[in-house]
């Protein structure tokens, strides 16, 4: 989770650094920290708790100075949060970085009987100082026995006081990407970073070493074998000229939402139908498999249950959708008909990529949906559909949850056309729709303000609840996440027909009800569900297809009539009109909406 930076070169590194750590912030925030190193060898840090700002102030009050450094934004695990637990860490000649979870820290400090000189409660110190303990003048030998001795995932980038100038690293799971920039060489813990840098970089394997130099990087492989990096190449748009006029990344992200839906549908439509040879996918993976079963987690899991909805309705193939954290400890059932679909923003969420990792070990095939090029799952994947959302800074995904749906609808539609449930008439048509989405978003994009005076009402509500079926239901389930993660208001997404069950015991005329109705066939149950709350004095605010009737009878809060799409993609409009609802909630709270309280965006311990 946490973001590290790493950098050599003829520039000054300190300024370069912090700048890199601000656009690495969104990994975790709740401290920040950063090491250089002088022609000597000798190590300044700079480091405290708190965001990338306070360091800026820290080091322009007590400044520091050197052209090779490394740097840190931290999401705590082992120790609160304080300037003391903030990286790096400094044991002895080694001073590091970590990314991950050393799980057996505690074993090692007993073994190596570490505790006095710990000046910290984190793992991650407990690294450096095994890392010293083998230290005996060739870094390369103690990486490769410390590193042999730690349980757990970690990206390590290490500077050794004996070699100035010159940035170490390694990894187990947690990802760290490396490029030549001018004047140097950098690393860092994804490309969102370094691809303002640099075009070029390479994913650093695991288990192996890179030695990052002015004049280049090197990498050697455990035996100390020197190897070829596999180069790639940034190919989103990494300028990171702001915000774009808007306030915070998150609003800029949901606006982005029609042109990032075209980008990730348009190249995937052939002589007008659904079609993935651009990813390389054969028809035969989706036509020969018996069942799918979606791993993901959060947002992009709920963008599997929106899957689930269109795959069973339109392709009639069984699919479940699995909480990647869950699914090896629930001993989950994949053979080798089983499709497994990974669904994960960043790549690198632990529970996603150890869940494919299971999938592949007993004998499924996998396919990745990611957003970020040459992450872990993918690389972990037989396949893999990039969407083009481009980078994603909000810690709440907006347009990496919708582009996830469009790479789901575009699957159903390709797997209905090659199992034979759609003709070409229908997948024709079915892609056709697909292509109108980007215009209907815009319809309610621009009719935010809207959406803005409506998010007042719950400004002050203690608990939101949501309700809808079917496809409503799924993204219900998204928009509540929204909600809850950027404004702290309590909120609950329920199947309409669930609320009876036990739900609507908390119904009172404080308790607002979010409704989104937007399935023809289910409109008329809908609206009696929603009379139930009603009578027991909830406020509703109702999310409607413009083209269903008004239940006349029914008085409510307000009312937002979505763009009319055939039913099945009716998701897409509305999914945008429930993250303007929590995007103004939390904006009028005063909050930080691009980084709420305890999260970050990259989730890479379990
Ligand atoms: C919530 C959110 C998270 C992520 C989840 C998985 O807004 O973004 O729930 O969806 O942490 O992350 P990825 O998609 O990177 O695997």
């Amino acid at each position: 989770m946490c973001g590290i930076i790493g950098y050599t070169g003829i520039e000054e590194a300190g300024d370069m650094i912090v700048d890199a750590l601000e656009i690495l912030e969104y990994r975790g925030y709740d401290s920040a920290g950063i090491a250089l190193c002088r022609t000597d060898g000798s190590v300044r840090i700079r480091k405290c708790a708190g965001r990338v700002k306070d360091l800026r102030s820290l080091c322009q009050r007590e400044d520091i100075r050197g052209t090779c450094g490394i740097g840190h934004t931290r999401w705590a695990t082992h120790g609160g949060v304080s300037d003391g637990n903030a990286h790096p860490h400094q044991y002895g000649k080694v001073t590091l970085v970590h990314n991950g979870i050393i799980e057996n820290y505690r074993d090692l400090v007993r073994k190596y009987d570490l505790q006095e000189r710990l000046q910290s409660q984190t793992d991650s110190e407990v690294a450096a100082a095994v890392l010293d303990h083998f230290y005996n003048g060739d870094p390369f030998a103690a990486i490769r026995k410390a590193v042999l001795k730690l349980k757990g995932t970690f990206a390590l980038s290490i500077l050794f006081e004996d070699f100035p100038g010159i940035v170490f690293a390694v990894r187990n799971v947690s990802p760290i990407v490396i490029g030549n920039v001018r004047g140097g060489s950098m690393l860092a813990s994804d490309v969102t970073v370094l691809g303002q840098y640099t075009r070029e970089y390479f994913v650093l394997p695991e288990f192996h070493v890179a030695v990052l130099k002015k004049d280049g990087v090197e990498l050697y492989d455990m035996s100390g074998e020197a190897t070829e990096p596999e180069w790639l190449t940034v190919d989103w748009d990494v300028d990171r000229s702001g915000k774009g006029g808007y306030p915070f990344y998150m609003e800029k992200e949901i606006m982005e939402q029609p042109k990032v839906i075209a980008d990730t549908v348009r190249p995937r439509i052939c002589g007008g139908i659904p079609d993935f040879t651009i990813d390389g996918i054969p028809d035969s993976l989706l036509a020969d498999c018996r069942r799918i079963c979606v791993v993901a987690c959060g947002t992009a899991m709920h963008a599997g249950l929106v899957g689930k909805a269109l795959m069973q309705s339109f392709v009639r193939i069984h699919m479940d959708v699995e909480l990647a954290s869950e699914f090896m400890y629930t001993d989950g059932i994949v053979d080798e008909e089983t499709l497994v679909i990974a669904i994960s923003q960043s790549g690198e969420t632990i529970d996603t990529l150890e869940a494919v990792k299971y999938a592949r070990k007993h004998g499924a095939k996998t396919l990745a949906i990611v957003n970020v090029r040459g992450a872990s799952v993918a690389l972990a994947s037989d396949y893999v559909i990039y969407t083009n959302a481009g980078p994603e800074i909000a810690v709440a995904s907006t347009k990496a949850y919708t582009t996830q749906l469009a790479a789901l609808y575009l699957l159903t539609g390709r797997m209905a056309y090659v199992r034979g449930s759609f003709g070409e008439k229908e997948a024709k048509a079915f892609a056709a729709e697909l292509m109108r989405v980007p215009e209907a978003m815009r319809q309610v994009l621009d009719r935010r303000e809207e959406i803005h005076y409506i998010a007042r009402s719950i400004l002050n509500a203690k608990d939101v609840f949501m309700m809808g079926r079917g496809l409503d239901y799924s993204i219900l389930l998204e928009g509540s996440l929204k909600l809850k993660e950027i404004s702290y208001i309590h909120s609950e997404a329920y199947a309409s027909g669930e609320l009876k069950h036990g739900t609507i015991a908390l119904i009172t005329e404080d308790t607002p009800v979010v409704a989104v109705v937007t399935q023809s066939r289910l409109q008329s149950k809908e609206f009696s569900n929603i009379k139930e709350v009603q009578s027991r004095g909830a406020g509703v605010i109702l999310f409607m297809k413009e083209t269903f009737g008004m239940d006349k009878e029914s008085s409510w809060n307000s009312v937002f009539k979505l763009p009319a799409m055939e039913d099945g993609f009716m998701v897409m409009p509305a999914s945008a009109a429930l993250q303007l609802l929590a995007y103004y909630v939390s904006l009028d709270k005063g909050l930080d909406v691009d980084k709420p309280r305890n999260l970050a965006k990259v989730v890479t311990v379990e």
